[in-house]
């Protein structure tokens, strides 16, 4: 039986969390909170006040994932805050139906250029309600609408970790973040036991930057991961391995998250084949459709980023990433030997198309073993599921 004290610290300990979320975060020029940078960059015990994630007595963890939401579109209409109010629902209608574990936002969380600098991030908080509400927790990768003269991924950030108490997103260090641009690179660890010493499985988010710099004289942002990622890559991955010993030696499994795909996915679009590789494939990929192809001089420069992931993160189940609205499909990258997954565009807002229709993508891992590949498909807002496929060395 818990003593008076107890419960009063316990409740003292809830109350002081939601506080200090709510405090204001000391801000350098690119809107870096300091306190950050300063950490240890490299800590490998980064959320030491809240719940460890794990995996159910059953083997099994649920991801699902919402991408390009695409909230604050167009407010002066009628039409654009409907879009919200729709969004909303299909939110609250999937979770309370598939009831993940853990729920990831894929970017284009707003639609940043329809947004006022007095009040854009107030939209993130009209976007994790529903997971306030059901005390998920999740986190968010940002895009290319995300930074736009009124908002940035940095404040979207700031304000997520202020008003979600479950969220789990964090700010790269400093040297890592893309000139400030791209905040939102981190890695997030899933035990298989709350009390085991090391996790089975790293879920790893990167920044891809995108869309304009905040202000009146605004510019466009590059729209890749930052090289300087390859050595934070690089440096996370021997800190895991020196701690929690390699990788493959003790089976820790892997899981990225990206909002604009890497550039070598519009290479595999040609040759899908439709019962391999099954899903909505109506958006044909061209100049800035995948990272770093908006400019013909920047092409390739996402290699550094791409290079590290593949060579230094092992038993890496797949890339997913949204961007795209148009595609849902999921197809192996041969050079690399990496599976590579489309979402399914979850938001009423940003562009659509006849039959698109709105939904997420599920994973569920069947095992903490990463010798089992997850199992993944898209579910649709009226409950229709398509395109499923088992990500393991067997896939196509
Ligand atoms: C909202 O959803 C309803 C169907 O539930 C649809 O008829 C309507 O067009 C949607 N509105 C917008 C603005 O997307
Ligand atoms: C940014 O917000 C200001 C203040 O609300 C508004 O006047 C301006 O039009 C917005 N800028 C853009 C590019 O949307
Ligand atoms: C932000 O302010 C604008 C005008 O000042 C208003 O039209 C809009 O609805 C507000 N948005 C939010 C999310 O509060
Ligand atoms: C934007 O650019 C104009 C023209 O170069 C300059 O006069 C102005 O001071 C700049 N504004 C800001 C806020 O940097
Ligand atoms: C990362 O490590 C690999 C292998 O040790 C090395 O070849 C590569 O140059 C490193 N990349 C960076 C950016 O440090
Ligand atoms: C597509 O995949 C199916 C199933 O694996 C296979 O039977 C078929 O030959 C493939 N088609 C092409 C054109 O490769």
């Amino acid at each position: 039986m818990l003593s008076v004290l107890q419960l009063l610290m316990a409740s003292f300990g809830v109350a002081s969390l939601w506080i200090c979320r709510a405090a204001p975060v000391a801000q350098n020029r690119v809107g870096f909170p300091r306190a950050a940078a300063q950490s240890d960059d490299f800590n490998l015990n980064p959320y030491p006040g809240k719940p460890r994630l794990t995996f159910n007595e059953d083997g099994t963890f649920k991801i699902t994932v919402f991408s390009d939401l695409h909230y604050g579109e167009n407010p002066w209409d009628v039409w654009g805050p409907q879009q919200d109010v729709n969004s909303t629902t299909l939110m609250n209608t999937v979770l309370t139906s598939e009831k993940p574990d853990y729920v990831v936002l894929n970017g284009d969380l707003i639609t940043g250029e329809n947004t006022f600098r007095e009040n854009s991030t107030k939209l993130i908080d009209e976007i994790v309600a529903p997971l306030n509400k059901l005390k998920l927790p999740f986190s968010s990768t940002h895009g290319n609408h995300d930074n736009e003269p009124n908002i940035t991924h940095a404040e979207e950030i700031k304000r997520e970790l202020q008003v979600a108490p479950l969220s789990y997103t964090r700010f790269a260090p400093s040297w890592a973040n893309g000139q400030g641009y791209g905040p939102g690179t981190y890695w997030v660890p899933v035990y298989t036991k709350a009390t085991d010493h090391s996790p089975s499985l790293v879920l790893w988010f990167f920044d891809s930057r995108g869309g304009f710099s905040e202000g009146v004289n605004s510019t466009r942002v590059p729209d890749w991961v930052d090289e300087n990622v390859a050595t934070w890559i690089n440096l996370t991955v021997a800190t895991m391995d020196a701690a929690w010993g390699p990788a493959e030696k003790v089976n820790r499994g892997s899981l990225a998250f990206v909002h604009i795909p890497p550039h070598v996915v519009q290479d595999l679009q040609p040759n899908l084949n439709s019962t391999q590789d099954p899903g909505l494939n109506a958006d044909e990929l061209g100049s800035g459709s995948t990272q770093a192809t908006t400019l013909p001089q920047d092409a390739d420069k996402d290699d550094p980023f791409w290079n590290a992931l593949n060579a230094q993160v092992k038993n890496l189940h797949g890339v997913i990433s949204g961007h795209d609205h148009g595609n849902e499909w999921c197809k192996r990258e041969i050079t690399k030997n990496v599976i590579f997954c489309f979402d399914k565009h979850s938001g009423y807002g940003g562009y659509s198309s006849t039959g698109w229709g709105h939904g997420v993508r599920n994973i569920v891992f069947r095992s903490p073993d990463p010798n089992v590949g997850p199992e993944t498909w898209i579910r649709m807002e009226d409950g229709e599921t398509h395109a499923r496929i088992i990500m393991d060395s067997s896939y196509n």
